[in-house]
């Protein structure tokens, strides 16, 4: 049996070369972007899937050209919260074609790829009990292949809708490198406080610049202040957005409140907090 030392080279796989292949197409993709933004927590269900859909429809509010990639492989929600679910996906030569929801945002997500609605995401693998080896690799592959197999065309601003977990952001650092800013979430409660005070130590280590901190449910129970807590950090604190069942029944219609109701609290609160990521990003898509 030859031995791993054995082989010269890479044995004629030509693994370096392939992965260079892959980095090239992806520069190439999104040399057309503007800025690629990411929504981030290490929290879960404390509102990152809203916040960036009502971030992306708030800047094409205000004119932008704008995309948003449902990087949560697992619990896609992006093509329900954006009304584009069961739109069948066009491959053209260019690429996938992102279907285009509310104010003619594209959308990409798992969701548009699964055909059935209780299909979940397993990861093949030689044995399925090691395929836990295997996920972060595979999932990190999944979404650099949702970025630079889409055609996403000329955007001001790509928004990226993560998972829950602050090691997500790690690996969207070193996929997109020239990635713009981070926004992180937090809802008003010492546990969520807890969690997300890592990830804003985590965002700060990325080399991106981290746009600030979005509070979240504000209102729903009385919780530590997240001014205090972005301060604590260093980062820049970019508004509250109070507790409204709106959203959610928004977000469950498909379209997201800042275009439904743009005049209620919450919407305005969100327009407000989209228009102070559009100014940190304006020099950069300049
Ligand atoms: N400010 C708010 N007021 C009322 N409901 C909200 C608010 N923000 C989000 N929601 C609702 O809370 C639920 C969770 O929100 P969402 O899916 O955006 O969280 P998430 O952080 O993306 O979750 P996950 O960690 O699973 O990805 C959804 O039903 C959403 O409509
Ligand atoms: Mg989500």
């Amino acid at each position: 049996m030859k031995r791993y030392r054995d082989i010269a080279g890479d044995g004629g796989s030509d693994i370096a070369g392939q992965v260079e292949a892959q980095h090239v197409k992806l520069r190439q993709r999104l040399a057309s972007v503007g800025s690629v933004v990411a929504v981030v927590s290490g929290k879960g269900g404390v509102g990152k899937s809203t916040l960036a859909a009502n971030l992306a429809c708030g800047l094409a509010l205000d004119g932008w050209s704008v995309g948003v990639l449902d990087a949560d492989l697992n619990g896609p929600t992006q093509a329900k919260v954006l009304g584009v679910r069961g739109r069948r996906l066009v491959v053209t030569d260019g690429g996938v074609e992102p279907p285009r929801g509310a104010l003619g945002v594209k959308v990409m997500s798992m969701d548009l790829l699964l055909a059935e609605d209780a299909t979940p995401l397993t990861w093949d693998a030689p044995r399925q009990d090691e395929a836990h080896t295997w996920r972060g690799t595979v999932e990190a592959n999944a979404i650099r292949e949702f970025l630079a197999d889409t055609n996403w065309g000329a955007l001001d601003a790509l928004v990226l809708d993560l998972p829950p977990g602050t090691d997500r952001l790690l690996t969207i650092a070193s996929l997109v490198p020239t990635l713009a800013g981070t926004v992180l979430v937090t809802i008003p409660s010492d546990v969520s406080h807890l969690v997300v005070r890592k990830s804003i130590t985590v965002a700060a280590q990325t080399k991106s610049p981290v746009l600030g901190l979005v509070e979240n449910m504000a209102g729903l129970f009385p919780g530590p202040d997240a001014a205090r807590l972005a301060a604590d950090g260093g980062i820049p604190y970019l508004g509250s957005v109070p507790f409204d069942p709106a959203l959610a029944v928004s977000a469950d219609q498909g379209e997201p409140l800042v275009v439904t109701a743009p005049e209620r609290e919450s919407a305005r609160a969100l327009q407000q907090i989209a228009r102070a990521i559009r100014s940190a990003l304006a020099p950069r898509a300049a």
